[in-house]
């Protein structure tokens, strides 16, 4: 870890936008976070990602980064690799545990070793498995996802054969490897957690009901309910197990915790090692919830900015 007062004299680059499908939301998250961390004092500048990162950061002199990328080519490793070589430290999760947060299989894998709950799920690598599992197929609805995508990009619930084909297809084009999930009828929830500590556990509800996950990204289609109204001894083992799948995949700094819960049971969807920071994301909200404004937010994330040992 490095001394705020070191931090205070550094040049700090909020690397942001980029090129994956998630640019948008990433300029508001580092515009926010540039926003904050300048009226505490610190020196940044906003870096707008390219294919010449290197070239951009020895040009602006950026000594420490906070990254304020989501999806591929920012929160899967790549970035964080990059930083490493140019000794530059740098928010967030390692190479390791960012590349495992991204890949929804291996993070399962994970978690079902340590035995954390995650919904039953099949991989599927090539056509011929594919064709296997809709052949032998007897329990709809399922949930096909790409391994490696964020926002819902590329998911299907299914629930014909038909559609089934259609999600493994759609799905097929954007990763090697196809999850096919449980899919868990109840109740969305968040998590986030921060060094280690859960945050108030937050309730997403669509008010157009029930399939229609893409409701939540539109604006006024959303409910969120905080802290979520659960029993209090299952909602202190949402977070715990929040923490601990946290824990299991070597985050660092924060992360957010995607579950689904039906009835007493809950279940483990994904990890996001970078989540949203915008001022209306579910990071910030549930930080507020804890008495951390969002400045505090930003500069509590900063602090353990590190380079791996
Ligand atoms: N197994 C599942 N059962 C029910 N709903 C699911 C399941 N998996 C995903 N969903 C819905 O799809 C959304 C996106 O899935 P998630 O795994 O969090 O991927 P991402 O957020 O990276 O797109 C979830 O927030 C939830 O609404
Ligand atoms: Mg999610």
């Amino acid at each position: 870890m490095i001394e705020k007062q070191q931090i205070k004299q550094m040049q700090i680059g909020v690397l942001c936008g980029g090129l994956s499908a998630e640019r948008e939301v990433s300029l508001k998250t580092g515009a926010a976070v540039h926003r904050a961390l300048n009226s505490l004092g610190y020196r940044t500048e906003i870096v707008d990602v390219g294919t010449d990162l290197p070239g951009q950061l020895k040009a602006a002199g950026i000594e420490l980064a906070f990254i304020a990328l989501h999806g591929r080519n920012g929160e899967d490793g790549r970035v964080q690799g990059l930083l490493e070589m140019m000794q530059i430290p740098y928010t967030g999760s390692g190479v390791l545990a960012s590349s495992l947060a991204i890949d929804k299989i291996a993070t399962k894998q994970m978690l079902l070793y340590h035995e954390l709950p995650t919904p039953g799920f099949e991989v599927l690598k090539t056509p011929e498995e594919a064709d296997r599992l809709i052949k032998n197929c007897r329990h709809l609805p399922l949930v096909v996802k790409p391994s490696r995508e964020g926002s819902t990009i590329g998911i299907s619930i299914v629930q014909s054969i038909e559609a089934l084909r259609h999600g493994i297809d759609t799905a097929a084009a954007l990763d090697d490897e196809v999850l096919i999930e449980e899919f868990i009828e109840g109740r969305e929830l968040t998590v986030s957690v921060l060094n280690g500590e859960a945050l108030p556990v937050i309730e997403i509800v669509p008010k157009s009901g029930f399939y229609d996950f893409h409701a939540k990204y539109t604006a006024g289609q959303t409910e969120y309910l905080l802290p979520a109204p659960i029993d209090a001894s299952i909602y202190t083992q949402i977070q715990q197990v929040s923490v601990a799948a946290c824990e299991v995949l070597g985050c660092r700094g924060v992360a957010r915790v995607d579950l689904m819960l039906r009835e007493n049971e809950f279940y483990c969807l994904e990890v996001n090692t970078i989540p949203g920071m915008t001022e209306t994301s579910l990071l910030p909200k549930a930080a507020e919830a804890a008495g951390l404004s969002f400045s505090q937010l930003a500069e509590t994330i900063l602090l353990e900015a590190d380079i791996d040992k």
